[in-house]
């Protein structure tokens, strides 16, 4: 277990994904006004949104005609995922046309300090704590660079005592929620998505200033489905697909929490959350009880 993880500024991250030179090097990405930034902690959604974003993206190159973008055979796309890659990956994303879409799970305190600079646009993706955790039982133990849990049990005490590759849910919560009435993020929750997906791509578009008809809008929010992408995921993702799109639905934390868990994490989010904006957002009580 110890050697699938590393620890870099006391949060400990996946060594076949990350490592503190790449870290070190991704103070050189220069951010722009126009980025599109999805943050969220694991397993929060990130594939879903971030093919909203993708897809957002396309349709208004597509408009805006941006030539430059679609015909220059230098623009060879990078992995989406912030931290990870090697540590030219920034030098490389610095000579990618606008729109970019970055995806990343890290502190706001550990972001190349120009997202903020520049005012860079940051989505902040969450999703209620005990539908994240089950997502990352099933997750970590289905592959084979992430640490694998003998039980759910075993699984839980790691998730409460931020033994988790980037680090630990409430705190990521927290420490997000010093921004969260800055006028460059907008957040959305899993659970709204989920609910009335023509809304929340609606907000996104609005949010990025991307215009959308109602036939786009439609084929975003078809394209972006659970059951298309699961369809899909063997070409976007290869065997990976099967564990990354397991249920794509909320409260499949009843099958997994005990009574004592339950209390346990209802503990820990009255400690972290309660009271918070980002807290206020989740609708704990509603998706959590
Ligand atoms: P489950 O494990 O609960 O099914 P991430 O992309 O951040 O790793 O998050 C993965 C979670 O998002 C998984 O949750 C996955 O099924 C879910 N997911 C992926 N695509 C989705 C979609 N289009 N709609 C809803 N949920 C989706």
């Amino acid at each position: 277990r110890d050697k699938l993880l590393f620890s870099y500024k006391g949060i400990l991250y996946p060594v076949s994904f990350c490592s503190p030179e790449v870290f070190r090097s991704m103070e050189s990405l220069e951010a722009r006004s126009d980025d599109i930034i999805l943050a969220g902690y694991p397993k929060s959604g990130t594939n879903w949104v971030g093919q909203i974003l993708s897809d957002l993206v396309a349709i208004f190159e597509k408009k805006t005609q941006n030539k430059e973008s679609s015909e220059n055979d230098e623009n060879l796309e990078e992995f989406p995922y912030l931290e990870m890659g090697d540590t030219e990956k920034y030098e490389r994303m610095n000579k990618l046309p606008s729109r970019r879409v970055i995806f990343t799970h890290l502190l706001p305190e550990n972001l190349p300090r120009s997202i903020f600079k520049n005012k860079a646009k940051i989505l902040l993706l969450l999703r209620n704590p005990k539908d994240v955790a089950t997502s990352f039982y099933h997750f970590s133990n289905g592959i084979s660079t992430l640490p694998s849990y003998e039980t759910w049990d075993d699984f839980f005490v790691a998730f409460m005592t931020k033994k988790m590759a980037w680090g630990c849910y409430f705190e990521y919560l927290s420490k997000w929620n010093k921004h969260a009435a800055d006028e460059n993020i907008m957040t959305i929750t899993y659970e709204e998505l989920k609910e009335n997906p023509v809304l929340g791509v609606k907000n996104i578009a609005a949010f990025f200033g991307i215009p959308l008809t109602e036939k786009e809008l439609q084929s975003v929010v078809e394209r972006c489905s659970f059951q298309s992408m699961k369809k899909n995921s063997q070409k976007t993702h290869g065997a990976f697909g099967n564990i990354l799109f397991r249920k794509g639905g909320v409260s499949d934390w009843k099958n997994l929490f005990s009574e004592d868990q339950n209390e346990k994490m209802d503990k820990a989010f009255e400690e972290h959350m309660r009271g918070t904006k980002l807290g206020a957002k989740l609708k704990y009580d509603v998706y959590c009880k």
